[in-house]
């Protein structure tokens, strides 16, 4: 089969000899296991970092990807509700273990170690196979997997956000934040945004956000103090770094701070006294439990949610999506057709 195989990481000028596109084994049927023929997958800011060595127990050779649509290919005789044929995606989790409030220490995301989706087939436990919501294509469908649990548990399980509540959504742009933001506004909250791009904070408002502001604009954060009216309920980042400072100023009391990654590094000069004079929650989240992926396409099935896709890459062309992303150029996500 074709495949995207990983056999060095560096820096993406160099990341056309690292990611080959190349003849590979199909995967072994195993038991327990199905295959899937994987129709369109989807890029997340981890396979970047990954192709960059910016991740933790890197293992090489691999196939990357976390996320795919698809069509059951095969699976053991008998042992499975599923069929040659059913179109399928994938929660891309591996052993989350028992807890529904954090991940084992087993815990892995398919595409590494595992080997992934940037593929023309993929194995994948039958417990992690889930039917393909029916009002989505493929090329759709291969935008949800790991974007919308992250995002549905980031707002919901743990950001416990109800219809009628402020939300500022960080840096739009991104593929798991304008997801959140479409589960919010299903879900009745106010959204407001940032984004390093003006015409990314035009398509949040055309998609129905209250307002948003620039982060690279000083004072971006009291634009977003005035557009709310001075009331921010939960504020949902992955930005981290030095903006986080500013977190704390624009949430009212009592209200939540919801972190699911740190592109920007450690925060700095954080005014501690916010959090406990202004009563804050500050809740982590990382992807989700496998109730959180079910619930989650429950909620993208009954509401129709539709993701946002940027851009479509042939799987010979992966390196260009690849540099897209690493450049902040997308606004929702970067799909690669694989068949
Ligand atoms: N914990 C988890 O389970 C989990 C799951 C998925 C992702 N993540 C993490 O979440 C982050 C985003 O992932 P993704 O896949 O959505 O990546 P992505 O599609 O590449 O999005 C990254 C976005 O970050 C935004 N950004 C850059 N600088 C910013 C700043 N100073 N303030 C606010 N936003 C800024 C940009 O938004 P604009 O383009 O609008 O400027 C950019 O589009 C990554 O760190 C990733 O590792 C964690």
């Amino acid at each position: 089969m074709k495949a995207a195989v990983l056999h060095r990481t560096g820096d993406l000028q160099s990341l056309d000899s690292n990611l080959a596109v190349e003849e590979t084994k199909e995967p072994d049927a195993e038991d327990g296991r199905a295959i899937v023929r994987v129709e369109y997958a989807s890029l997340n800011r981890r396979d970047v970092y990954i192709a960059q060595g910016l991740y933790s127990k890197i293992k090489l050779p691999v196939i990357p990807g976390s996320d795919c649509s698809g069509l059951v290919y095969s699976v053991p005789d008998g042992t499975s509700e599923f069929k040659p044929g059913d179109e399928v995606i994938i929660d891309p989790s591996i052993q989350w273990g028992d807890s529904p409030s954090h991940q084992s220490a087993r815990y892995s995301i398919l595409g590494m170690p595992m080997n992934g989706t940037f593929a023309e087939f993929v194995s994948a436990d039958l417990k992690n196979l889930h039917l393909k919501p029916s009002h989505l294509s493929h090329r759709e469908a291969s935008a949800i997997p790991l974007a919308g649990v992250t995002a549905y548990r980031a707002l919901f399980t743990r950001g416990r956000l109800s219809g009628g509540e402020n939300i500022l959504i960080t840096g739009i742009g991104g593929g798991v934040a304008a997801l959140a933001m479409q589960f919010a506004l299903s879900a009745g909250a106010n959204v407001f945004v940032t984004s390093g791009n003006d015409e990314k904070l035009r398509k949040a408002v055309e998609l129905g956000a209250k307002g948003g502001a620039l982060y690279t604009t000083d004072g971006w954060e009291n634009e977003i103090r005035e557009m709310c009216g001075g009331r921010m309920d939960i504020v949902l980042d992955s930005a981290g770094g030095d903006s986080f400072a500013q977190l704390p100023e624009i949430v009212s009391y009592g209200g939540r701070i919801v972190l699911y990654g740190a592109s920007l590094g450690p925060a700095h000069r954080v005014n501690l006294h916010r959090f406990f004079w202004k009563q804050l929650d500050v809740l982590g989240s990382t992807m989700g439990s496998p109730d959180d992926f079910a619930n989650m396409l429950k909620f993208v099935e009954e509401r129709k949610i539709v993701p946002v896709i940027d851009s479509e890459y042939r799987l010979s062309d992966i390196t260009s999506a690849y540099r897209k992303m690493n450049d902040n150029r997308q606004f929702g996500k970067i799909v690669v057709m694989c068949r």
